[in-house]
Formats: C-alpha cells, structure tokens, sequence
C-alpha cells in the first residue's frame, strides 16, 4: 500500500514543491494548510487529500490527526508550515512573539506529539520532517523567527530521541529559496545572502524537497536527529 505523507503548509511554496515530489514517488499526500482557498486551488491541480489545519490551534490538531486514524494510518510528517515577520526586535510586539512561537515552534511540537502518538498506538513506523531554516543556525534579521528555527532544530533532535527507535525525525535547513516568504525579505538582507553564497544558483522549493524526499525514504533509514543544510554554502559548519 501506497505510503502518506501528511504536509503541513502544503498550498503553496516549499510545502506545494514537497507534496508535488512526494506524489511523483507514488505516495499519497494530506496537504494541510490554514489558507482554504489556497488549498482548493491546490486540489484543482494535484491529486491530494486536503484538510483544513492551523497549527497554531493545538485542538484542531488533535482533531486532525483523529479523523486520518479512521481512514489511511500516515507514515510520515512534514512540519513545514511557517511565518517570517521580518520585524525589527524592538518593535515586536509580545501577540507578534505568541502567534510565531505558536506556529513556527510549538505547530511541530503538537503535530509531532499528536503523530508519534498515533504510529505508538499502532505499533509503526514512520518519519517526521521538519523544515528548520539557516536562520536558526547562523542567526537572522528578524530575532524571534530565528529563535524559533533554532528551537526547531533542538527539537529535531530530542523528538528524534523521544520517539526512537520507530519513527525517525530530522531537519532540513534550507538558506534563502525563492517562495513569496522571500519577498518579504529586504533587500539588503537579500545582498547579503547573495554575496556570501559559494554556488551562485538560486535555491528553488523543488530543490529542497529533493533533501526532503531523502529523509522521508528509506534510503536515510540509519539518519535521525539529523539536520540537513541547504544553503549554497552561505553557512558552514
Ligand atoms: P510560504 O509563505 O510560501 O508558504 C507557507 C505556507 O504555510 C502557506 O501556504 C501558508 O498558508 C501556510 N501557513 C502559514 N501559517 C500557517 C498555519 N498557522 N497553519 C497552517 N498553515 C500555515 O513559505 P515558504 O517559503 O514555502 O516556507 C515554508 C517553510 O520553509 C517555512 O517553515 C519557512 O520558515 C521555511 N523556510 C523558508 C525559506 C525561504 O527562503 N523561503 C528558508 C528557510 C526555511
């Protein structure tokens, strides 16, 4: 039987790009989006399960993962949905730090527990991904989004310790890819990227759901509590 991925920020950007790659391997995708009408513009032309879900509601989570149990047992987790404000720290407002903390961060964290808890219920296996960023390593112009991808890559690697030896959990920690989150980015910091890049090509959503459907095949089955950089060297470690 035909594995599911369930994908979280799945309507358009990266989330559309991982969704697309994993349909092209013969999966079966819940795409997952708080943007209904984005998602049924996204029904029209791929061939997914869609299901309405805002990761910043911890009890439509719940209930999102109740109602996947009746019908098709998931195999993998992609948290991918997220915000960047681009707001400067000193002007951020304390609702402003609450709802990216609650989506950026503590969306993977109830979608994890709610999926580790349903493969733990069932005795299976499963992978979760989830989609960090270099601004979690090497710093960002808006501090509280860094903040919470660097939350997201320690959590990366506790769930993974948590949820051993069943479901494997890792990251990818993409740099700077062309989706409308970029457009929110200024230009000067867009510079800065460019300019510190080693590969001059632009990094594409498609690109990094290749890295992503390696995680989520076997072919990464001895990888867990591993982040992934895709950066055209911009970040080295
Ligand atoms: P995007 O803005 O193009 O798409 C994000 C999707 O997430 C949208 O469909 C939006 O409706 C959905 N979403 C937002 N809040 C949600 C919520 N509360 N519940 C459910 N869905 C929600 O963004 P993009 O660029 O595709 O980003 C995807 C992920 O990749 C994000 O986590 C982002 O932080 C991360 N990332 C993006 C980079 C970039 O350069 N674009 C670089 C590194 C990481």
């Amino acid at each position: 039987m035909a594995r599911t991925a369930i994908i979280t920020g799945a309507a358009k950007g990266i989330g559309r790009a991982i969704a697309q790659k994993c349909l092209n391997e013969g999966w079966q995708v819940v795409a997952c989006d708080k943007n209904e009408a984005a998602l049924g513009d996204l029904k029209k032309e791929l061939d997914v399960k869609t299901l309405v879900l805002d990761v910043a509601d911890v009890v439509s989570i719940k209930a999102a993962f109740a109602s996947l149990e009746a019908t098709n047992l998931p195999y993998a987790l992609v948290n991918n949905a997220g915000i960047f404000n681009g707001t400067k720290f000193l002007e951020y407002g304390s609702d402003d730090v609450d709802l990216l903390l609650d989506i950026n961060l503590k969306g993977p964290i109830y979608c994890s527990q709610a999926f580790g808890a349903l493969l733990t219920k069932h005795q299976a296996k499963g992978v979760i991904v989830n989609i960090a960023s270099v601004a979690g390593q090497a710093g960002s112009a808006d501090a509280v989004y860094g903040a919470s991808k660097a939350g997201l890559v320690g959590f990366t690697k506790t769930c993974a310790m948590a949820l051993a030896p069943n479901i494997r959990v890792n990251a990818v920690a993409p740099g700077m890819v062309e989706t409308d989150m970029w457009a929110q980015v200024s230009d000067e910091r867009r510079n800065v990227f460019k300019n510190n890049e080693l590969i001059k090509e632009t990094i594409m959503p498609e690109d990094v759901a290749e890295s992503v459907w390696f995680l989520l095949s076997d072919a990464s089955k001895h990888y867990t509590g591993a982040v992934l950089d895709i950066n055209n060297g911009f970040y080295l470690r």
